[in-house]
């Protein structure tokens, strides 16, 4: 008996060690200690995918290969809700996610992400880059995540099947999708119109089979969904700023050394800056692309913004009651 399980260590010794040196000759690269995965739900060639790359590519270079982070794209991994699950289990290391979804989880998060709270990108930056921002990531150890980037995903506009949107009123009686986000459900109901929270996947058939009117989201998403086929009328009424972030599973954190944290946080902040520079490009050929294709961009003025702006009071009055002196100190940063 003793014999026979002394074999089995053996083999499996001389197995492993012909493994790795078989990977080794090869691929011609170290073996990994680790390898992470990464949750990312928009499609290849998006700004975010590419951030995640480069952030990929960054701790494979910084750690001589031995962390490897494989990110798969297209929702690959599953849906963002379901995401936030796996990671607070390990199920999956890495992930980037709207911020509307993670304030589900950790509502202290809304007030990020209000409506006609920015007064523009700079605005926002100035917020996520400095305390606040910090303060945020850091939060998310409550939920058993590490906060560790921002990422850009510009301003949100409404867009419809049949149009165009000019004033809230034009809402009344609409079926327009939300992200599964109370806040956003709550946003839509105060324009009067229905919200029908759905997953980002499932939005390009319901508004292609007459099931919602419309939708709301960003230049760049609104393009490589191909939305912009099915909804041609883009509204910039720019009603929200909803950040992403770019996350660890604390599970997995917990198994790296602290200089190998400190790599991975760097890493991560490099990515986003490198995402935000994808980002404002894409904004601009992603809007090009549509107009191109012939979607009908509606612009406000500034009296119908506030409109919208008004409506939108009483979310101020449920989200950010007991928050008001954050609220003050991020409306000051404006
Ligand atoms: C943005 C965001 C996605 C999110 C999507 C949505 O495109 O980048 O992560 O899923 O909004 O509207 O659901």
């Amino acid at each position: 008996m003793i014999k026979r399980v002394f074999i089995i260590i053996v083999s499996v010794l001389v197995l492993g060690i012909a493994g790795g040196l078989l990977y080794r000759h090869l691929t011609k690269e170290p073996v990994p200690e680790y390898i992470f995965t990464y949750a990312e739900n928009q499609s290849e060639n998006f700004p975010t995918s590419m951030g995640a790359y480069y952030f990929a590519d960054l701790v494979k270079e910084r750690t001589n290969g031995r962390i490897r982070i494989m990110v798969y794209t297209n929702g690959g991994l599953g849906r963002e809700a379901d995401i936030i699950k796996q990671m607070k289990y390990g199920g999956v290391d890495f992930a980037r996610l709207s911020l509307s979804q993670l304030a589900e989880v950790e509502p202290e998060l809304n007030i990020l992400q209000m409506p006609y709270i920015y007064n523009d990108a700079n605005h926002m930056w100035r917020v996520l880059d400095g305390e606040v921002g910090d303060m945020f990531l850091d939060k998310m150890t409550k939920q058993d995540l590490v906060g560790l980037s921002w990422y850009d995903a510009g301003a949100r506009s409404f867009y419809v099947t049949d149009g165009p949107i000019q004033s809230p009123e034009d809402m009344k009686g609409m079926k327009i999708r939300v992200q599964q986000s109370e806040l956003m459900m709550d946003m839509i109901e105060c324009l009067g119109a229905t919200a029908v929270p759905l997953s980002y996947e499932e939005v390009y058939s319901a508004l292609e089979l007459g099931e919602i009117d419309g939708a709301e989201n960003n230049w760049p998403s609104y393009e490589d969904t191909g939305h912009y086929k099915v909804a041609g009328f883009y509204t910039l009424d720019e009603h929200t700023r909803v950040p992403e972030m770019q996350l660890a599973s604390e599970n997995t954190w917990n198994m790296l050394s602290e200089e190998d944290r400190e790599i991975i946080r760097c890493c991560a902040e490099e990515s986003a800056v490198y995402e935000r520079g994808l980002w404002h490009e894409r904004e601009q050929s992603s809007r090009d692309r549509c107009i191109e294709s012939g979607v009908t961009v509606t612009e406000i003025s500034a009296s119908e913004k506030e409109a919208f702006r008004n409506a939108m009071a009483p979310v101020y009055e449920k989200y950010c009651k007991d928050d008001m002196e954050l609220l003050e100190i991020i409306r000051k940063m404006g």
